[in-house]
């Protein structure tokens, strides 16, 4: 099927959600669709700003994302799966555990165009632009996120505390030295 059409995407997506093998279908209809990223790009050019829930149900939430350049959304968890594809700019992932010392830095993943990556339910990232350009972006996540509890962590100390928008709010960064 040529080209990309958003609202029959969610219905599929949707409809992946609801099976047993949710995490593995949702992201082979993912890396699908960012192969012909031009396609992507142009169906989701009416969208703007930092975030919007496209859908969300009790199994599934889909989020368009924009990320300014040099935002840095501090260190949080997801507490289910988020399957992310980037269909313009660039986004860095910095990964974390959280141990007695704070955080420790795993590992930086760079999400160019095209790019699907997935993240477990207990994984603690923090997402940077990576240059001038917004980073533009669908989030999948398989559980309604606008409802579940989940974690913001302290830059220096690693301590978990409510995501929430004050919190977030506290703990957001530029990456403009
Ligand atoms: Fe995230």
């Amino acid at each position: 099927m040529p080209g990309f059409d958003l609202d029959e995407f969610v219905l599929q997506l949707r409809a992946a959600a609801r099976e047993d093998d949710a995490p593995k279908r949702v992201r082979a209809l993912m890396t699908e669709a960012f192969r012909d990223v031009d396609a992507v790009r142009g169906a989701m050019s009416g969208f703007s700003g930092e975030e919007e829930v496209l859908f969300e149900d009790d199994r599934v939430s889909i989020w368009y994302c924009g990320f300014d350049p040099h935002k840095h959304v501090p260190p949080h968890d997801h507490q289910t799966i988020a399957t992310i594809g980037v269909y313009d700019g660039v986004e860095n992932n910095h990964f974390y555990l959280a141990g007695d010392n704070g955080l420790e830095h795993k590992s930086t993943r760079r999400v160019e165009p095209g790019d699907v990556i997935a993240i477990g339910p207990n994984a603690i990232h923090s997402v940077e632009t990576a240059d001038e350009r917004v980073s533009y972006a669908i989030h999948v996540y398989l559980a309604p996120l606008t409802t579940i509890e989940r974690s913001l962590f302290d830059w220096d100390s690693g301590a978990a505390m409510p995501f929430n928008d004050d919190n977030y709010a506290r703990l957001e960064r530029s990456s403009v030295k």
